[in-house]
């Protein structure tokens, strides 16, 4: 058996979980700050890494407290490394260092953006058959991924510009929704028309798998401020007009990505799909893709770890457990991107 505590803090959420055996979640705890960049409308890093700094303690405590276990117990350490705000990183990753050092047990930084995948693959260790499509949808990534195997992957499509989450932000922004603007604009579109605005989103000559959502952003912006308006300007649209528009964005910006999940299912030949990151809470990009009807099994992570969180640190981390790096781990740095799809 081994247990690995999982640290997480690459943005706004301060995570720390104990999972046994890479699947077994034995406790998760998340102190979401959403409450304090709320006022903010978006993520302000100085007061993520403040609240970091007073949340970590206490959130590690607890899971180890609600895991029923003692340090003792603990085979690994490990924490996400990047990609993430750099000051969030460094609380996590100096956390896990000097929990590491204390205990005198092994450490190991983990991809975040890898994690968010792994969430989706977690419960399903013992009948999952590789290659799989990996789908990530996440605040600051949009990937389609090759996997051969956990830890083996190849990108086979990303954005060229803005992520799919990132877009949902910037629009939510534009059409005044309260941060984090993903959710706000799922309820929006649940009572708006999808079809109501043709926006478009981009496709990329001679990169059939590649996406754009620059350009949605900007038809957005136009329709519901005006040509050549700034995100400054005001509105000129009502309040059913907003609903449409949030109907209409996401709409689009979900059936580009069924219709690329689906020429990648044309191009390989993948025995199932895998989802993960926050954009996969929404219920409408499940909805789209069970109707889509694709005739392999598709996984999408619990709901409850479609966020940010450290169970899917801890879970991935057993998966590089005897591939620990060479040299003293301590000296491990903090990576605030990571370079197209790289892994530990
Ligand atoms: O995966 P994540 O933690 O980001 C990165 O690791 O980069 O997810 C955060 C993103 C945000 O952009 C947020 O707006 C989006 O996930 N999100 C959603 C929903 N819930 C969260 N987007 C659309 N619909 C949602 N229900
Ligand atoms: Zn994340």
């Amino acid at each position: 058996m081994t247990l690995i505590l999982g640290i997480e803090s690459t943005c706004d959420e301060t995570g720390c979980a104990v999972v046994k055996n890479g699947s077994e979640i034995l406790s998760n705890v998340v102190a979401s700050q959403v409450e304090l960049h709320k006022v903010y409308g978006g993520v302000v890093p100085e007061l993520a890494c403040r609240q970091h700094v007073d949340m970590i303690i206490p959130v590690i405590d607890q899971a180890i407290k609600d895991a029923g276990v003692t340090l003792d117990d603990i085979d690994i350490i490990s924490v996400a490394k990047g990609p993430g705000l750099i000051g969030a990183l460094l609380i996590g990753l100096n956390a896990a260092k000097a929990l590491s050092f204390a205990i005198n047990k092994p450490f190991i930084g983990i991809n975040h953006v890898e994690a968010h995948l792994y969430a989706a693959m977690m419960g399903h260790l013992d009948t999952i058959t590789f290659p799989s499509l990996g789908v990530v949808i996440s605040g600051g990534h949009t990937f389609l991924l090759h996997i051969s195997d956990v830890g083996k992957y190849q990108a086979i499509g990303t954005t060229v510009d803005d992520a799919i989450g990132e877009a949902f932000d910037k629009v939510a922004k534009i059409l005044g929704l309260p941060y984090p603007g993903g959710p706000a604009i799922e309820s929006l579109a649940k009572s708006g028309d999808p079809h109501h605005y043709p926006f478009k989103s981009g496709t990329i000559k001679g990169r059939p798998l590649n996406f754009s959502f620059s350009g949605l952003k900007t038809s957005v912006l136009y329709t519901i401020k005006g040509q050549g308006a700034s995100k400054h300007s005001p509105l000129i649209i009502n309040d059913d007009e907003k609903r449409h528009v949030a109907a209409s964005f996401q709409n689009t910006a979900f059936t580009d990505i069924v219709k690329k999940v689906s020429l990648a299912l044309e191009q390989h030949d993948f025995q199932s799909v895998f989802f993960g990151g926050g954009v996969s809470n929404n219920s409408a990009i499940r909805d789209m893709v069970e109707q889509e009807n694709i005739g392999i099994p598709v996984f999408w992570p619990p709901r409850e770890l479609t966020q940010d969180n450290a169970a899917m640190i801890a879970g991935l981390a057993y998966h590089y457990r005897s591939n620990l790096p060479e040299g003293d781990p301590l000296d491990l740095e903090p990576m605030t991107r990571i370079p197209s799809f790289h892994c530990p």
